[in-house]
């Protein structure tokens, strides 16, 4: 079975039974792709959030941004019912990141701490599935470890070593197309969140304000 389909089966589920009382103190403050929206003035019409577990950052937006639309979507069934019993204001969607349940497209994405349990057989896969969905002028918030070098780790939840952590820069893919412009990178410590000037390491994560422009982001040249 690949990596997506664990979360689906089990570990989504097994990871939201785990961490659903956190979840019930995050907020705004100590976000990063919030503060990263507001610090950029972006009033999103539609957010789609990609792992979103129950939807508690959608509900944060949604109190900030009133009209904006915001569908979440996330493997675990668990996390999707208790998005839709406590944040009836969004839409929660079961699915998988390779594979998003979304017709059209949303002015902002949300991507965090998600793509480290891609499976690697599915990451371009899940590049593809968020370039999709994410309008041209649109923006992508991008937010995970950020080690010093690529790095994967057996997943100590789960015995036999099938699933693993993959941690990397995971913005150097769109930023490398052009259509992705880097607005800003944040880096922070992953325990306590604070961020600092510090280097990449195995303490650190970081998140990124892209956004895509099909045309703009490129020098016009004088040849035809
Ligand atoms: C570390 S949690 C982060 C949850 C949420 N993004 C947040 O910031 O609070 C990772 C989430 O991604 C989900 N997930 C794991 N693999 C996924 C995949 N391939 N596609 C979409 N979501 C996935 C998990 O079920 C879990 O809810």
């Amino acid at each position: 079975m690949n990596q997506n389909n664990v979360f689906y089966k089990s570990e989504g589920d097994q990871w939201f039974k785990r961490n659903e009382a956190v979840l019930l103190f995050r907020n705004q403050n100590y976000d990063w792709p919030i503060k990263l929206i507001r610090k950029h003035k972006i009033k999103p019409q539609k957010v789609l959030e990609i792992g979103a577990a129950n939807g508690w950052r959608l509900a944060e937006i949604k109190k900030l941004y009133g009209r904006t639309r915001c569908v979440g979507v996330e493997p675990s069934a668990k996390a999707v019912w208790a998005g839709r019993r406590n944040f009836p204001q969004i839409k929660m969607l079961r699915g998988l990141s390779s594979d998003l349940p979304v017709k059209g497209t949303f002015d902002l994405v949300i991507v965090n701490y998600v793509l480290h349990w891609v499976d690697r057989a599915l990451l371009f896969k899940t590049f593809s599935e968020i370039d999709r969905v994410l309008a041209d002028d649109g923006y992508l918030i991008v937010s995970d470890f950020y080690p010093s070098v690529a790095t994967s780790n057996l997943y100590h939840h789960i015995r036999g070593g099938k699933v693993r952590t993959y941690k990397q820069n995971y913005a150097e893919v769109f930023t490398m197309s052009v259509i992705y412009k880097e607005l800003e990178k944040v880096i922070f410590d992953h325990s306590t969140k604070q961020s600092k000037k510090i280097s990449p390491s195995d303490e650190t994560g970081f998140a990124v304000l892209l956004k895509k422009s099909l045309r703009n982001h490129y020098k016009t040249g004088k040849r035809k």
